[in-house]
């Protein structure tokens, strides 16, 4: 009888183990496998009135998002030519400072370590590694929506 309890006992904490090992073993496999569902979405949001787009030039614009109930400020160019505009953020790929339009050398300017970028907004002197991120836009109903990944 004692045997038996005892055999008993060891099976269980056999099984015990094994369950134990398993569940390790599936929670590192999860920890490797490529994360789903949790790439950011495109979400649109107003910038302003199509007609207030400007047919040649640059024009600063603030662009307003809310995110789970946070409202956030940051501030875009849109660089129009007769070809049509795009937007750019104005937040320099060195260190994240705003860059400043220069009207008179035509591009933008960063005023923390000198970065400047040309009207495309591609990096053109000093340390920033990347150009200006080109933001996605589209009209609808008259107004300049925004695309930002939230
Ligand atoms: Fe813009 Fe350094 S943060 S050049």
């Amino acid at each position: 009888m004692e045997n038996g309890r005892r055999e008993f006992i060891k099976k269980a904490l056999y099984g015990l183990f094994a369950l134990l090992g398993l569940s390790w073993f599936f929670g590192i496999l999860r920890s490797l496998a490529p994360t789903r569902g949790q790439e950011r979405t495109l979400a649109w949001f107003p910038l302003l009135p199509e007609d207030d787009v400007p047919r040649q030039g640059v024009r600063k614009a603030e662009l307003v998002t809310t995110v789970a109930g946070k409202e956030r400020k940051g501030r875009v160019f849109i660089v129009s030519s007769p070809d049509g505009f795009v937007v750019l953020s104005a937040v320099c790929s060195h260190l994240g400072c705003l860059v400043n339009y220069n009207k008179g050398k035509k591009e933008f300017q960063c005023p923390c370590h000198g970065g400047r970028y040309d009207l495309t907004g591609r990096n053109i002197a000093g340390p920033p590694p990347a150009p200006l991120t080109k933001l996605p836009y589209r009209i609808e109903k008259g107004m300049v929506m925004v695309g930002v990944r939230v």
